[in-house]
């Protein structure tokens, strides 16, 4: 599928760092557009033409959600970006000493330090060690689980290693002990389908800008009757307000305080909308071919170090660290800028996994669905000369 039409031309540089951020759609921009040029309103305050319809399309979006992921509406709380979310769960819920929550050691910092905060409140956190390769053994799971468990939090798909990762197993595995389970799906729902239906997790986060959406928003998924109290309160939250005390709306509203990110919001409704029009079966497709490409021009340089595992079928995003030999990753993406290839450098914000690594970071080069075939024999040529100079 020509998926080209949908996105921004990458004519100068080719746009390796979609696990940063994705390039944002056309078709979201056009949606954001007409809000800002024809009903420009706040939501859910006053009756005018305007904020009837900004209501209306703000609204809208909970209920594509719901059928995007097979939940409920009411299950969704608007948030700035995944790591809100997670921060969301972890101030929202009630938490006594001695209450544990496992994480891997390979974790994203925003699925780590929410976690380390709570320490301070006298819960142990427990860390599951990944595999080099990235990949997460559910025995060493079962070994941490106990009684005093009372969430385990891991990502659907590493940002550095991009391993495939069995969530539902060991969802499952989390849950038989009575834990709850929070799932970081930043890298995951810009490629893969997640059905809240079926799978046993109690809390997902996930931002739109890493899948064709905006920067500023983002969205938690809370399972109808896992507890969670609102993190920020004040305007919108409320039922009843004295100078003395108030009362929070039973439903979702009351975790949306103050002015939400509406355009963001209703881009977001967009970006979800255009990814069930290309469909995931043709992402993961046109994705598997990349990836298969990708490693064997990884696997047949000289002088580069790949992280992560080597073979496609071990592969769970389009996401490849690496290292070249003698050369800073600074350096490098530097060099390959030039060459008209935009990847990303550093630590990734996974500071654990380097220093597992043993590296100060890698150099990471992710793909999505509007890279090519093209793009990548021109990378292969770029890294060979990079390469050369270690
Ligand atoms: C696995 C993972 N989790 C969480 C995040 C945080 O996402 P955001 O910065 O959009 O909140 C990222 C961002 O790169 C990520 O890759």
């Amino acid at each position: 599928m020509d998926v080209s039409k949908f996105f921004p031309p990458q004519e100068k540089v080719a746009y390796f760092d979609s696990a940063a951020s994705s390039l944002t759609a056309l078709p979201v921009l056009k949606k954001m557009d007409e809000y800002y040029l024809q009903y420009r309103s706040n939501v859910h305050r006053g009756a005018h033409r305007f904020t009837r319809k900004s209501s209306e399309e703000y609204e809208g979006v909970y209920k594509k959600l719901a059928k995007f992921f097979h939940a409920k509406e009411s299950e969704f709380i608007s948030v700035r970006n995944c790591t809100e979310g997670i921060n969301g769960v972890a101030l929202g819920r009630e938490w006594k000493e001695g209450d544990e929550v496992i994480v891997t050691d390979i974790e994203h910092h925003s699925n780590l330090l929410p976690w380390l905060q709570l320490k301070k409140k006298g819960v142990k956190v427990r860390v599951l060690e990944a595999e080099m390769d990235g990949s997460v053994d559910a025995e060493k799971l079962r070994v941490l689980l106990s009684k005093k468990t009372k969430l385990f939090a891991f990502s659907a798909c590493s940002n550095v290693l991009g391993a495939k990762v069995p969530v539902e197993k060991l969802a499952k595995i989390a849950k038989e002990e009575g834990a709850l389970i929070l799932l970081d799906a930043a890298q995951y729902v810009g490629h893969h389908p997640l059905d809240l239906g079926r799978m046993p997790v109690d809390f997902m986060a996930f931002s739109a800008h890493k899948c064709f959406g905006p920067t500023g928003v983002g969205a938690l998924f809370h399972r109808e009757g896992a507890q969670l109290e609102p993190w920020f309160v004040g305007g919108g939250t409320v039922r009843n307000v004295s100078t003395e005390e108030f009362s929070l709306l039973e439903n979702r509203e009351r975790f949306e305080a103050g002015t939400p990110a509406i355009a963001e919001w209703i881009g977001l409704g967009a970006a979800i909308e255009l990814i069930s029009q290309i469909g995931y079966g043709n992402m993961e497709a046109h994705e598997k071919k990349l990836v298969g490409k990708m490693l064997s021009v990884f696997l047949d340089a000289e002088n580069v170090k790949l992280y992560g595992p080597k073979s496609a079928e071990e592969k769970g995003c389009a996401l490849f660290s690496f290292n070249v030999k003698s050369l800073a990753h600074h350096e490098v993406a530097v060099m390959l800028d030039n060459l008209g290839f935009a990847l990303r450098s550093g630590h990734h914000c996974a500071i654990p996994l380097a220093k597992k690594l043993g590296v100060e970071g890698t150099v990471r080069a992710s793909l999505h669905v509007y890279n090519t075939q093209e793009q990548i024999q021109g990378f292969e040529e770029a890294l060979g000369k990079v390469a050369k100079l270690a």
